[in-house]
């Protein structure tokens, strides 16, 4: 059984947020990508986005890219994004599919769908050359609730211990299940770790999200994850029958098997590095954070649900879509408008209130991974 705490309960010890140079320095910022991005479980995609054999995406994260694919079996399989053979960066495009294996733009290397190397135009002449020796590096890749999380560490810890507290945690939701309905990109001008930072409280709630408050109070939060790299709990939608949406009513069918008290509830878990998950009673959103500099980061917002509702005469997703996207663009407002001012020589740490204990608990899960 989960203890759930309300966010004042946690302690925060008076911390206070993190120093200007955590959002702006390039050698922190390359610490983060080489002891965080490169190093733990990274959720990449659905598994629905590889559905065929040949399917394939590609993330990148700093200097590391990922193609992302279904072999011939179809397994998932992911591999860096460099050839053999001067290193070229095979995929560009950041979806698509290989009719006939993944080849390289310079010189025609051609790679089949396990990553072994079967094309290598002229080379038969090299002393010692042997196709066998040059298959893609791999990438590590682990299923779980219907998406897709890589590892770009060589030997990483296995996805089944660093998941251990997530494993079935949501499996009323029957999360694999799920439908998206949209996919939205945004491209926000801040450090990836204010996203999450104001994923993690709501005490900017009510000056904020003046449609949301309406909705779900602020003060009816309560966390069963509060420490380490899983952070959330859920807050109380007071509507019966609501969710949130522009409506405040549910737009479609529960998503999974809700005991009674799940249909009042939105859960809201930051999963450490790269995840937001926003699990309500007929939907689930699912946001990707993607650092793209010390003051940029690219995000996607994904909306899943049962995929019965979308025969549902009265099915509107975007009563859902249409109320997180103005939320989200209220929030990356904030966050923009935090980088700018963390950026000046006049920011100090200041300290954070007991509302924000989840997010004192984020700094510390950074703190921790850079000092590795
Ligand atoms: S660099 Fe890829 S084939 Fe030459
Ligand atoms: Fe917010």
């Amino acid at each position: 059984m989960s203890t759930f705490l309300r966010a004042t309960d946690i302690p925060t010890h008076g911390a206070r947020t993190l120093p200007g140079s955590w959002y702006t320095s390039p050698v922190t910022y390359a610490l983060e990508l080489d002891r965080i991005f490169h190093r733990r479980w990274l959720c990449a995609c659905r598994a629905s986005d590889v559905a065929q054999r040949g399917d394939y995406v590609v993330r990148t994260v700093g200097t590391e890219s990922v193609v992302i694919t279904r072999d011939h079996e179809g397994a998932p399989r992911a591999f860096h994004n460099v050839c053999r053979h001067r290193g070229t960066r095979l995929c560009e495009a950041t979806q698509g599919h290989f009719d006939s294996g993944i080849q390289c733009p310079y010189h025609a290397w051609t790679y089949a769908l396990d990553g072994s190397l079967i094309g290598a135009p002229h080379m038969s002449g090299t002393d010692g050359f042997d196709k066998r020796d040059w298959p893609l590096h791999p990438i590590a890749i682990a299923a779980w609730e219907g998406w897709l999380f890589i590892n770009f560490d060589r030997e990483p810890e296995p996805f089944t211990s660093a998941f251990a507290p997530l494993i079935s945690r949501f499996e009323r939701f029957r999360l694999p299940t799920l439908m998206p309905a949209r996919r939205i990109e945004y491209d926000v001008r801040a450090n990836w770790k204010l996203i999450h930072q104001n994923y993690s409280e709501c005490y900017h709630c009510s000056p904020v999200h003046p449609a949301l408050v309406r909705l779900t109070p602020t003060n009816s939060g309560e966390n069963d994850l509060y420490e380490g790299p899983f952070l959330g709990g859920f807050m109380v939608i007071t509507q019966p029958g609501g969710s949130m949406s522009m409506s405040g009513r549910a737009c479609g069918l529960p998503v999974g098997d809700l005991p009674g008290e799940d249909m009042q509830r939105v859960y809201y878990y930051s999963i450490f590095p790269n995840m937001l998950l926003s699990l309500h009673p007929d939907y689930v959103m699912a946001h990707t954070v993607w650092p793209q500099s010390p003051h940029r980061t690219h995000i996607t917002c994904e909306w899943l649900f049962n995929p019965a509702s979308f025969a549902e005469p009265s099915f509107d997703a975007n009563d859902a879509i249409a109320f997180w996207d103005m939320t989200n663009a209220q929030d990356w407002h904030v966050c923009e408008l935090s980088q700018l001012g963390v950026s000046s020589a006049a920011y100090t740490p200041g300290p954070y209130s007991a509302r924000e204990s989840l997010s004192v608990a984020f700094d510390n899960e950074v703190r921790r991974s850079v000092a590795d």
